[in-house]
């Protein structure tokens, strides 16, 4: 056989591969490199090299197809199972398409994010949640413009929370749940643009929450599990489309009475605060409300007979200074006690 008969048979032999492969030469490098940096997990040994990355056969590593650029954009890998302590690898900044991420479960992933993420200009949804990842929430997160969802709970993550990200101009959801996140809401998560949902629930959170955030409007708040103290009406608002509000277990302390609530009100959760004053009667016209609990705080008169008021459990209330009516005792004998008192204290 010449020379020329043998190169065309490889070339041959060769070109179907070639032409069936999908996967983008530089997306599935940065792919192999990612697995080889986190030490070669097996639930990532569906990634081998003479296989497509775009054939859906490599766990997790999804693909553009509308507009059949075949470049990887998304990563899903809820269960990674590293066998030793690794940080997510710097080369996961090589795939510029990325939209989404998700990386989850893993208590083995740890450090900081890597700052290369930073170049991951098409990344509208960042989720890493139950893993050991460490450091502060990365300032850079606010030069990934596209982003639309920040889920970073359940984390090691640690530091204050950057101003910056209110600058993210679609940024709809952040959750930074149940990490240790300290230091004070900054006052510029006023100014968020698109924001709807906000969990800050279980870190260690200080100060007042800024009166600022009365320019949100936001659907789902939870700022529960923190220091936080003072005043939280500014999170209400008849105007408002608030559906779920929680901060239990804080240190707040404001009168109820002057807050006024959205009518999609569907979830309440004050318990573990001080908030004082009375409860708002218009709660007994939010047919929605199907979550309220306002017990271990100090508050006082009677419970708004009617809607589903009194269709919650006594432990919603139990434990205030002087609550009474329906589903708690009567209030005839505090109401007497009331008047009582003071005559007490003119004799
Ligand atoms: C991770 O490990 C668990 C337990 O060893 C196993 O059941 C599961 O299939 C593994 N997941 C992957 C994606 O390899
Ligand atoms: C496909 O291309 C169109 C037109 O450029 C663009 O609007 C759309 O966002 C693209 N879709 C994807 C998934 O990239
Ligand atoms: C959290 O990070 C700190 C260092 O910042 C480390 O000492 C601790 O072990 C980590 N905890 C977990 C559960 O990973
Ligand atoms: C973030 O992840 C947690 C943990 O899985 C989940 O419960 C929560 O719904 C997610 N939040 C958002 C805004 O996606
Ligand atoms: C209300 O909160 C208190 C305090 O955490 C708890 O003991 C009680 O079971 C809760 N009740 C309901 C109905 O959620």
């Amino acid at each position: 056989m010449s020379g020329l008969t043998i190169l065309v048979l490889v070339v041959l032999a060769l070109t179907p591969a070639v032409i069936s492969e999908l996967c983008n030469q530089g997306d599935k490098k940065a792919l192999l490199k990612f697995k080889k940096e986190l030490g070669n997990p097996t639930s990532l040994s569906t990634w081998i090299p003479k296989s497509d990355c775009c054939s859906k056969t490599w766990e997790g590593v999804l693909c553009e197809t509308d507009n059949k650029t075949y470049r990887v954009n998304g990563l899903q890998l809820p269960q990674l199972n590293l066998s030793g302590p690794y940080p997510i690898p710097p080369s996961i900044a090589n795939l510029p398409y990325l939209n989404y991420i998700t990386i989850s479960n893993d208590p083995n992933l740890v450090g900081p994010l890597p700052p290369t993420m930073a170049k991951l200009i098409n990344l509208r949804n960042i989720d890493i949640h139950h893993t050991g990842i460490s450091g502060n929430v990365p300032d850079f997160l606010s030069q990934i413009k596209t982003l639309i969802f920040i889920n970073l709970s359940y984390n090691n993550l640690s530091g204050t929370l950057p101003a910056s990200l209110s600058s993210l101009p679609y940024l709809v959801g952040i959750s930074l749940r149940g990490n240790r996140i300290s230091g004070a809401i900054p006052d510029s998560f006023g100014s968020f643009s698109n924001l709807q949902a906000m969990g800050l629930s279980g870190n260690r959170l200080t100060g007042k929450i800024p009166a600022t955030l009365a320019n949100l409007d936001l659907t789902m708040v939870d700022l529960s599990g923190n220091l936080l103290e003072g005043d939280a009406s500014m999170l209400f608002g008849s105007n408002k489309r608030a559906q779920e509000i929680y901060l239990a277990e804080n240190q707040l302390g404001f009168d109820l009475e002057k807050v006024q609530l959205s009518d999609n009100l569907y979830a309440l959760d004050l318990r573990l605060n001080r908030i004082y004053g009375r409860l708002p009667k218009e709660l007994a016209t939010r047919k929605y409300l199907t979550f309220f609990n306002v017990s271990y705080n100090n508050l006082c008169g009677e419970i708004p007979q009617g809607g589903n008021m009194q269709r919650f459990d006594v432990s919603s209330y139990d434990h205030n200074n002087c609550l009474c009516g329906s589903p708690l005792p009567s209030c005839s004998g505090t109401l007497i006690a009331e008047r009582i008192i003071p005559r007490k204290d003119i004799i």
